[in-house]
């Protein structure tokens, strides 16, 4: 029997990093003494945006006006659409996504048109194909692409970034990482990326894997043809120094990060099998920290109830082609078997009492 001693609502619906940030990130805090909080971070004798630009530009190896900042990739890819798109331009998103995607091109009146991503045995995928088809034939002024995408967990393999890139050069190419690095083997190199097409903007945060979605701090990657966005990005007077400070204790600390990726992945294969051995669930392989399941359409309603009045909160699916979903975002350890035990004894009822009524 799994207990946990908090009788707080556990929230894995938000694809927030529930392990929290690495000590290093409290102690920068604690040893803020507001003593510089009456100046503007930005280092004006240098020309560079901010402190943690600079380090940025430092451990990828680019130059500092290369690297964007913003309030959440959020802010970033806001940013990115207000400044290129206006009334009646085209914008490729995927089919399913973030909803906040088609919100942002709404708000600009542009047109969004969704691309496909194709639901297979155990995972969904890009049908890459399809998306250089539909991208020949609209001739959109941006495409956004996710990887790995939220909420369907799959991902763009490295030949495949490649390609599509390659077969995108006229267009401006967005392509959000939120979610890159929690599959600790894995790594795209955004500069040389970016360097090799000077179309493509990359986003990255401190929100997921660094479990910082509190300082909302994002970061791009912008190649050469982006002035436009570099300019109307930057802030003159500097950004938040203690999200600063904060970030950078951070990238001070990858053996805290990469051990829990480690256990974050294991977590991740008992779900994908625990889940997958239930009737009428289907669990997809996710490179995120989340993933998404189909459950039988008669027990959301019942399960939903179940796990809320357990304080478990998991996100319920609701759009089109995804009803039948439910996303889980994986939690800690404990969170995690919680979960699947609470999953276990709803099940066991259901089947049970299913069992005694054929009898
Ligand atoms: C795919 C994707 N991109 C970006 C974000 C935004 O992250 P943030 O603004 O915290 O950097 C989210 C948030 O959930 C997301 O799901």
């Amino acid at each position: 029997m799994v207990t946990i001693d908090k009788n707080d609502l556990i929230f894995l619906d938000r694809n927030e990093n529930l392990y929290g940030p690495a000590p290093a990130c409290y102690e920068a805090l604690q040893k803020s003494n507001g003593d510089t909080l009456n100046i503007y971070s930005r280092d004006f004798s240098r020309g560079i945006k901010s402190a943690l630009s600079e380090r940025l530009a430092l451990d990828f190896g680019t130059e500092e006006k290369k690297i964007l900042l913003g309030y959440g990739s959020e802010d970033i890819l806001k940013q990115v659409v207000q400044c290129y798109i206006t009334k009646g331009e085209k914008i490729l998103i995927p089919s399913y996504s973030w909803w906040y995607y088609k919100k942002i091109a709404d708000d600009v009146e542009g047109i969004s048109i969704q691309y496909p991503i194709v639901e297979g045995m155990d995972s969904f995928s890009y049908d890459v194909e399809g998306l250089i088809k539909i991208y020949n034939e609209q001739k959109p002024k941006l495409v956004l692409i996710s990887s790995p995408n939220n909420p369907t967990g799959n991902r763009l393999e490295i030949e495949q970034l490649n390609f599509v890139l390659e077969n995108m050069k006229d267009t401006i190419v967005v392509l959000d990482e939120a979610y890159l690095l929690f599959d600790v083997a894995f790594r795209t190199d955004p500069v040389g990326l970016v360097n090799r097409y000077p179309n493509l903007i990359i986003l990255r945060t401190f929100s997921k894997y660094y479990a910082l979605a509190g300082i909302r701090t994002g970061f791009a990657f912008l190649g050469d043809n982006h002035d436009k966005i570099s300019i109307l990005g930057a802030r003159y007077l500097g950004f938040n120094r203690l999200s600063e400070k904060i970030a950078i204790a951070a990238l001070d600390s990858p053996d805290y990060y990469n051990s829990i990726g480690l256990k974050m992945a294991a977590d991740m294969e008992m779900l994908y099998n625990e889940l997958n051995q239930w009737p009428g669930f289907t669990a997809y392989r996710s490179y995120a920290n989340f993933i998404l399941v189909k459950i039988p359409v008669e027990i959301k309603d019942t399960l939903k109830e179940y796990l809320t009045e357990r304080k478990m909160i998991v996100k319920f699916m609701n759009e089109e082609g995804l009803d039948r979903h439910i996303r889980i975002t994986l939690g800690t350890h404990l969170q995690n078997c919680l979960l699947l035990e609470m999953i276990r004894t709803f099940m066991c009822k259901k089947l049970n009492h299913e069992l005694v009524q054929r009898v």
